[in-house]
């Protein structure tokens, strides 16, 4: 089964040092929640954000959503040969259980979030713990680590599949942010940094691709 991780991503409720911003307080008033109760979001929240640590990682729950509709639609993670979790900026994991279908809708995936982080979980299917990304790769055991990034070695997506599809359990981690690079935590569980064009691509590119390439490898192995 290929672990898919989405790392460092901008997702996480508005934390307690901008809740009394006025951008954040009017967004919370015309929702109806608490400040601590909502995500922070750069469409909403920019002037607040101003000043906030590591800032340009932060606050792009739109990129995750993205990249997890990418993975979550894919044959791959729907015949459950692919699980996908989403680790935060802030040192969180939110875990999506098997063959979870994620909102198409933004807003109910936003809500569904919030739920998760706020430490309720509909049904159990998305649950959120603190966690770093070495617990994490120690909780998933994978045979090789492989980060994607625009600093890694040149690959096509196709070659990079073939590797992965050969490991009975490995791991795909692509950045949930929308600028920088991997911290240093997160390059301590890479193996392998993979660059699979030129370009910079979005995250949910990237996910789109290499869950493609690995359904298409895993094909080949099996004939
Ligand atoms: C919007 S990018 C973040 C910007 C970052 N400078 C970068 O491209 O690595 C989000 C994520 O997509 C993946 N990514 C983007 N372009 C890539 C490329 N050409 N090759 C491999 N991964 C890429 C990386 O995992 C990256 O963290």
């Amino acid at each position: 089964m290929l672990s898919f991780v989405l790392a460092e991503s901008g997702l996480e409720l508005v934390p307690n040092e901008l809740w009394r911003k006025p951008a954040v307080a009017a967004d919370a008033r015309r929702r109806g929640k608490e400040p601590g109760g909502i995500l922070l979001d750069r469409s909403f929240h920019h002037s607040a954000m101003a000043g906030l640590r590591e800032a340009e990682k932060r606050g792009r729950p739109d990129l995750v959503h993205a990249a997890l509709l990418s993975v979550t639609g894919a044959p791959l993670y729907l015949e459950g040969r692919a699980e996908v979790l989403v680790h935060t900026s802030t040192g969180m994991v939110v875990e999506i259980a098997e063959k979870t279908r994620v909102p198409k809708n933004y807003i109910r995936f936003r809500g569904l979030m919030e739920e998760a982080l706020g430490g309720r979980s509909e049904g159990g299917l998305v649950r959120a713990r603190p966690m770093g990304m070495r617990e994490l790769v120690g909780d998933l055991r994978p045979d090789r680590v492989f980060g994607l990034s625009v600093l890694g070695r040149q690959e096509t997506a196709e070659g990079l599949a073939r590797e992965v599809a050969s490991l009975k359990a490995p791991a795909v981690v692509v950045g949930g942010f929308p600028r920088g690079h991997f911290s240093k935590e997160t390059m301590a569980i890479i193996n392998e940094l993979v660059r699979i064009d030129l370009r910079p691509l979005e995250a949910h590119v990237v996910a789109a691709r290499v869950v493609y390439e690995v359904e298409k490898a895993e094909g080949e192995f099996k004939d």
